[in-house]
């Protein structure tokens, strides 16, 4: 019998589990700390912020031509590239997580 008590806590449990999935699967067990570090690390928001205005976060635009989670990963990929960030892919990964759950917000 589903009793009031039974009732929230399958509530609250299914409420858990969302939160839990609200990352795309690519992003799934990524390291956040790892990948914020590394954000502070390679000077993105510092570079960014030259080319925007305010505090550089104009530049991520999840309605732009990064629109998907895998277009995002590439995205931080081709810098990491490009700029020679040396990053390994679990730490690319880690990155693109943390802009995702910051900006761009893919389901
Ligand atoms: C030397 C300057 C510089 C550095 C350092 C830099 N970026 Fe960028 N980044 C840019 C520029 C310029 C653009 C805009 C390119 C464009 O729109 O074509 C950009 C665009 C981006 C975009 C795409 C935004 C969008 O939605 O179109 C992402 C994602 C991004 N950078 C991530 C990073 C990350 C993560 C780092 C650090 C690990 C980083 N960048 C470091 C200059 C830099």
């Amino acid at each position: 019998m589903l009793t009031p008590a039974r009732w929230i806590l399958y509530v609250l449990f299914a409420g858990m589990c969302a939160g839990l999935h609200a990352q795309p699967s690519i992003f799934h067990g990524a390291d956040l700390k790892l990948g914020q570090k590394l954000i502070d690390e390679n000077k993105c928001v510092e570079c960014h912020a030259s080319k925007v205005p305010g505090d550089g976060s104009a530049i991520y635009k999840p309605k732009g031509r990064i629109n998907t989670a895998g277009l995002l990963r590439g995205m931080v990929e081709q810098c990491n590239t490009e700029l020679n960030m040396g990053m390994f892919p679990e730490e690319v990964n880690a990155v693109a997580a943390v802009l995702n759950k910051n900006y761009y917000k893919f389901k």
